[in-house]
């Protein structure tokens, strides 16, 4: 059988043998949101043999009749081919996953806990849980979601006391690095593997289950770094990347409030600043700040976990990068309470009477997914002023509507935009990007935008006509 990402060599004995007795490790991939779903969908690309598993029984359906619940680009395709070979399926039943499986690898969800700023556990709990009684022979259980330094130990403990005695079940830890949008590569070529592990068995078995990510590598003349490390070194290592990735945001868009008081342009600072090596060009792109699942409840899980831990003076600036990343937020409100003349009241500007097109609704481009979404935040405060808000987003209507029900959402671009008094680019999809600053300017009211993700080309839309207002950017 041939299929695009597998090896084309001959493959070499492999480090361990399977438990099951199977030539490669049988994987289960428990909870299939969407870094479950991804990962089951591209290790069977891989040539694994893969099952997922859910207790949301109309996901596992659909999953199993080949549609991806949420959009990520080229994932539809690979999810069919892999069902049709043979390697993928779906369940909801943990006895079939403990009986099919070699390696485990926990995707579920750790959302903010509802009562504090804490991950909440209960999704990763149930999980193991509802697996290892069934275990009949030895397996290894792997965490991928993001967790408070610490879990790997407490699902150790969970194991031991909830298994069958003496499999020997083992527990690792493997963070995955995946971005919306760009996670089929992420996860076919990871930039780098961390394993967090207690035993030279674990250790190869968790080789052998990425073997198929290795060899796509080696046919591609490419390395994939392996760091071989403790447990809470590997569950840290995704808490940082991600604390890491939220401050540069938050630096860039705390650049951008000194720019717009000194009447300097962020963008041109940030190029400037990127092209040192040592700071880089990458997430220095200022606007409405950070959004989605990760960022945003990550930054405060790691905050209180450290402050159990008697660290958390370490991560005081994390709450500054937050205050930061809510005060970009705010700030598209108040350049539209300058430019459409309704100044700040006691209850802010009142916007009573006056047609907003709110152009993106998803945290980021490529996505349908709107989960602390930036756009939407600022939508909901647009509406709370008083303002008629019509809402277009290449994906994320279906979304948006659950999330803000009471707006109205145009069908097309060119609808939301039809007799605007503003219109806001909250989402820098290519829709909007690229748009014909003069055909929209027929379209609107008065052509006046404001850009939250500074990604228009702010030349061509004066030349249209257009008054535009980036964020930490002179007006043009
Ligand atoms: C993030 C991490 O990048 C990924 O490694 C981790 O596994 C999960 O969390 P993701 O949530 O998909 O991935 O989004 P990302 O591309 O990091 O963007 C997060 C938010 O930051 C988006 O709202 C995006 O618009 C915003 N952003 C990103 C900026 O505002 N400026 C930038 O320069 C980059």
């Amino acid at each position: 059988m041939t299929y695009p990402y597998a090896s084309a060599q001959a493959q070499p004995a492999l480090a361990v043998t399977p438990p099951s007795g199977a030539a490669r490790p049988r994987l289960t991939f428990l909870g299939t949101g969407y870094l479950g779903a991804t990962y089951a969908i591209c290790f069977a690309e891989l040539g694994y043999e893969v099952l997922g598993v859910d207790v949301d029984e109309p996901k596992i359906s659909k999953l199993q009749a080949g549609a991806v619940p949420f959009h990520e680009p080229g994932l539809d395709e690979l999810l069919r081919r892999n069902i049709a070979a043979g390697r993928l399926r779906f369940t909801t039943d943990y006895r079939e996953a403990a009986e099919f499986g070699d390696v485990h690898f926990i995707c579920v969800g750790t959302p903010q806990r509802a009562d504090g700023m804490g991950a909440d556990l209960g999704y990763v709990e149930s999980s193991v849980i509802s697996l290892v009684p069934h275990l009949t022979r030895k397996a290894l259980i792997v965490g991928k979601s993001t967790v408070p330094v610490g879990t790997a130990e407490w699902i150790e403990q969970l194991v031991s006391k909830h298994a069958p005695a003496d499999l020997g079940i083992e527990v690792a830890w493997s963070p995955e690095f995946l971005q919306e949008g760009h996670a089929l590569e992420d996860v076919l070529r990871p930039n780098r593997l961390i394993l967090g592990v207690k035993s030279q068995w674990a250790h190869d078995m968790l080789m052998t289950a990425h073997k198929g990510v290795f060899d796509l590598a080696h046919n591609e003349d490419r390395e994939v770094p392996v760091v071989v490390t403790d447990f809470a070194t590997a569950e840290l290592v995704k808490v940082a990347a991600n604390a890491f990735l939220a401050t540069k945001i938050s630096f860039i868009n705390a650049m951008a409030e000194v720019c717009d008081a000194a009447g300097a342009d962020v963008t041109q600072l940030a190029k400037s600043i990127g092209y040192d090596a040592r700071i880089g060009n990458k997430f220095l792109r200022a606007g409405i700040g950070f959004g989605g699942g990760c960022l945003p409840k990550d930054i405060r899980a790691f905050q209180a976990r450290a402050q159990e831990l008697g660290a958390g003076e370490a991560l005081r600036f994390l709450h500054e990068v937050d205050l930061i990343n809510q005060r970009s937020r705010g700030r598209v409100v108040q350049i539209a309470s300058e430019l459409l003349a309704r100044p700040y009241g006691p209850a802010g500007p009142d916007f009573s009477g006056l047609h907003i097109a709110v152009l993106g609704a998803t945290f980021k481009p490529n996505s349908d997914d709107v989960r602390d979404s930036p756009a939407l935040a600022i939508t909901r405060s647009l509406a709370r002023h008083g303002a008629q808000i019509s809402i277009f987003d290449p994906q994320g209507m279906e979304n948006a509507k659950r999330e803000l029900p009471d707006m109205t959402y145009a069908p097309s671009l060119n609808d939301a935009v039809t007799g605007a008094d503003l219109v806001c680019v909250l989402t820098e999809w290519e829709e909007f990007r690229y748009a014909d600053p003069n055909a929209l300017g027929d379209l609107v009211a008065a052509k006046l935008v404001i850009d939250g993700r500074n990604c228009l080309d702010q030349a061509l839309w004066t030349a249209a006509g257009w008054t535009v207002r980036g964020l930490g950017r002179p007006s043009a």
